[in-house]
């Protein structure tokens, strides 16, 4: 007799009933998994649509508060900032200053929020150069140019240090460059903020699908691309479990794992790796617009899809996700 076969064993069983169904999941998908990210520009009462992300805008501070208040009353995880600065230039300095657009905008939500919504800073570059890179950058002898890896981590240190003074909660280098995370975590240990948690993009792929988000954030490069610092989504998978590791190492408590629906086995892969290591899944804004373009010509069902997609990035390992969809989710919750 076999037990483990039909008909003693029908799988369909467990199917039947909606109410046996909800019973043996396993997946649970809860607002206060979810971060929002949000664009933020200098200005007052200021709204503007960003054509390839539906629902999405850059965000005056004043409209900004109002969103970061709307996502308490939602009961989301928190609010991940970008910011576009008034001015760039070669090094992107209104990222390191303390009157820079993140760092009045960070002073402005907490103040409004408290502790009731996590703020979260992307630290990079590349919205707040003029050549649209992560980083400081050189000419090279013999033409072209690079991102100088080691000039670019005391930047990030001395940005980090403005969003933790302005009232970060937690910091998020995105910039994918060797050794920002020790960088950060020495540095802000110096300067008495031991306590603030890294989020670290640690297995950030050069992507496609980082397109709408460039064109919100306004940081395009302006020449060459970011293939010198963010990983090739052909590299061996085992090179994001090194990124892990190193990031790790150096101090990280989060990592993120980036883009997500495209990259679930890296996600699957870093979560059966590293036993106890919170993981966010960064669903990109090419994930986004694909989704809501096919919503709006009516060919796809969007929260369905949706849904169906967060349960995916969920069962894959990531216990975190940064999503466009975060304040449709949780109304649909
Ligand atoms: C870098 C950064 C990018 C994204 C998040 N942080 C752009 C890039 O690496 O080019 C992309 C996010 C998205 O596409 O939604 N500051």
């Amino acid at each position: 007799m076999h037990y483990s076969s039909f008909p003693a064993t029908r799988l369909r069983r467990l199917r039947y009933e909606p109410l046996v169904r909800r019973l043996v999941r396993e997946t649970v998908l809860s607002p206060d998994r979810f971060i929002l990210p949000l664009f933020v520009r200098s200005g007052v009462g200021i709204r503007q649509a960003i054509p390839s992300m539906p629902n999405h805008f850059q965000l005056s501070i004043d409209e900004l508060v109002l969103e970061a208040e709307q996502a308490v009353s939602l009961g989301l995880g928190g609010i991940i900032l970008f910011g576009i600065p008034e001015t760039k230039d070669s090094i992107g300095s209104d990222a390191m200053s303390e009157v820079g657009i993140i760092a009045r905008a960070v002073r402005a939500v907490k103040q409004t929020v408290g502790n009731k919504l996590l703020v979260i800073t992307d630290l990079c570059f590349c919205e707040y150069t003029d050549h649209g890179h992560c980083g400081v950058v050189y000419e090279k002898p013999n033409g072209g140019f690079e991102v100088d890896n080691d000039a670019t981590l005391e930047n990030l240190f001395r940005q980090a240090l403005v969003h933790a003074r302005s009232g970060a909660d937690i910091l998020a280098p995105s910039g994918m460059m060797d050794g920002m995370v020790r960088a950060l975590r020495s540095g802000l240990d110096r300067e008495g903020f031991s306590q603030i948690p890294i989020m670290s993009y640690a297995a950030k792929y050069a992507s496609a699908f980082y397109g709408p988000f460039r064109e919100a954030a306004e940081s395009s490069p302006q020449m060459g691309d970011r293939r010198s610092y963010q990983m090739d989504s052909a590299a061996a998978a085992g090179q994001a479990v090194r990124e892990v590791q190193l990031d790790l190492d150096e101090g990280a408590d989060i990592v993120i794992v980036k883009p997500a629906l495209a990259y679930l086995d890296i996600v699957r892969l870093v979560r059966d790796r590293f036993e106890g290591v919170p993981i966010a899944a960064y669903n990109v804004s090419g994930e986004y617009c694909m989704v809501q373009a096919a919503a709006e010509k009516g060919w796809i069902d969007e929260k369905a899809i949706v849904l169906e997609s967060m349960t995916a990035i969920t069962r894959a390992g990531a216990s975190i996700i940064i999503t466009y969809w975060a304040k449709k989710l949780a109304q649909w919750l």
